[in-house]
């Protein structure tokens, strides 16, 4: 795995974006694996700053997403379709027919996920995988325990996701406890993968990565059998790594 330590979350997004541009100006029929939370927040939004300025087109670009909670509509704020096209998507040329989100309301769930395999495999794989981390160590919201050969699929939240991501909530209890998720072996099928980490709160879990024996007991590891991992943190994220 390659790491790039950066000074602050500022760098962390400017290097992240700068990277992801690149890329797209290099293959604009990219498509893009994306994530949500609040460490991609400003990496989006280097993107749209450059599309506006440098006029990198996402005209002919795909994205697909890593997760999606069960039971909130898309015009709930905290759906991750809305999050979505709110941090990213609206401010782009991307076509909203080509961007892709598990759907947590779909009548038929387990068929949700096995189209969203399929959605996948149809755009011919994920070129370029942008992840962050759980405290725990998840990746998208594959909890600890969760297979390496898992594939798109029904997850439960774990205490400590639910307790993470209250803060966007209004309170604990109004966080799902259920999400669509790529499976880690979906995510691993990833061409390139940028991992993102920022702050003291992440320290741990970017050790276990890093230094940690490769368990599904700490799913983020398994990135260590993957050949095209670039881990871009900034000093708090790294700060129980000594040798770098
Ligand atoms: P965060 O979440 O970016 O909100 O810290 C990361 C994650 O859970 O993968």
């Amino acid at each position: 795995m390659k790491i790039i330590k950066v000074s602050n979350s500022t760098e962390m997004a400017k290097t992240a974006g700068e990277m992801i541009a690149e890329k797209v100006r290099a293959n604009p029929e990219i498509v893009l694996g994306l994530a949500t939370g609040g460490t991609p927040i400003g990496t989006y939004q280097y993107l749209i700053e450059d599309h506006k300025e440098n006029g990198t087109s996402y005209s002919k670009a795909s994205s697909v997403n890593l997760d999606e909670y069960i039971g909130l509509p898309k015009t709930d704020p905290n759906s991750y379709y809305f999050f979505m096209k709110t941090n990213l998507f609206d401010h782009l040329d991307i076509s909203p027919e080509r961007t892709f989100i598990p759907d947590g309301t779909a009548d038929d769930l387990e068929a949700e996920c096995t189209n969203y395999e399929k959605r996948i495999a149809e755009l011919g794989g994920v070129d370029l995988q942008l992840l962050g981390i759980g405290r725990n160590g998840h990746i998208a919201f594959n909890e600890p325990g969760t297979s390496f050969d898992s594939r798109t699929q029904i997850v439960s939240l774990a205490e400590e996701t639910i307790t993470d991501n209250a803060r966007f909530f209004s309170s604990p209890e109004e966080v799902p406890t259920k999400a669509i998720s790529m499976g880690i072996a979906t995510i691993l099928e990833s061409k390139e993968i940028i991992l993102l980490a920022n702050g003291k709160s992440k320290a741990e879990a970017l050790h276990s990565l890093i230094k940690g024996e490769v368990t599904e007991d700490f799913p983020a590891s398994a990135l260590q059998r993957h050949g095209n991992v670039t881990i871009i943190a900034d000093e708090d994220a790294l700060s129980l790594i000594n040798d770098i």
